[in-house]
């Protein structure tokens, strides 16, 4: 992974939040899946690969007091960090690559929005897998937005694997239940339409 991290890193250099591909003013989607899935606002919950993403100041706007934001590199995560100010020492901010991570405590909701179509190696899939599996507490719920089978196939110069929730599903295993989907289409910064899934699965208790 030292090479993605490399590549992430070259992706952030010197370019404001609002000059990424991936750059969004609001995550309807994962908001809406986050509210679906009746957490409350004391669920712990995850943004892996969270990056400079308005997820956190989102969710901290909500009321959610437990949040943590994770990334391979600390770019995007300083970003999120100088955007909110006072407001970033209420979140958990951690800097590491997702499939080596060893988490010490259990979750309540996981988001991912364009990590895991990144893995393009069945050993990385299942190491991610085995990270969630550990990590999400049963009943939990874990939200999973990645290019749809009809989305590009690469993004910020990486190939990427597109998924709809069944593919999805097949990926994370039995211990998760596809609940809901809504597609999306993201217009870049650039103005390219990228189409989205966005999974929200229940882990079976
Ligand atoms: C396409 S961007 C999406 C950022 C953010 N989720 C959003 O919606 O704005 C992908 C992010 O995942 C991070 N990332 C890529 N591979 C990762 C890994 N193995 N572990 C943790 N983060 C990773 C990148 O640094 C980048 O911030």
């Amino acid at each position: 992974m030292a090479d993605q991290r490399e590549h992430w890193r070259r992706a952030y250099a010197g370019k404001r939040e609002d000059e990424v591909g991936w750059y969004q003013v609001s995550p309807d989607t994962s908001l809406a899946l986050i509210e679906n899935s009746c957490a409350g606002t004391e669920a712990r919950i995850i943004d892996v690969g969270g990056g400079a993403s308005r997820l956190v100041d989102a969710l901290l706007n909500r009321g959610f007091r437990r949040l943590t934001v994770l990334d391979i590199v600390e770019a995007g995560l300083r970003q999120a960090q100088e955007r909110l100010g006072g407001r970033a020492s209420r979140v958990q901010w951690m800097s590491a690559d997702i499939t080596a991570w060893n988490p010490v405590d259990p979750y309540d909701l996981w988001h991912d929005r364009g990590v895991f179509h990144f893995l393009t190696e069945k050993n990385e899939r299942a190491k991610y897998c085995a990270v969630l599996e550990r990590t999400l507490a049963p009943g939990g719920h874990a939200v999973i937005g990645t290019f749809a089978p009809d989305g590009p196939e690469e993004c910020s110069g990486l190939p990427v694997i597109r998924y709809d929730a069944e593919s999805l599903g097949r990926e994370l295993g039995p211990a998760f239940k596809d609940a809901e989907t809504i597609l999306e289409d993201h217009t870049t910064p650039g103005g390219e339409v990228q189409h989205f899934q966005f999974t929200r699965f229940a882990r079976v208790p």
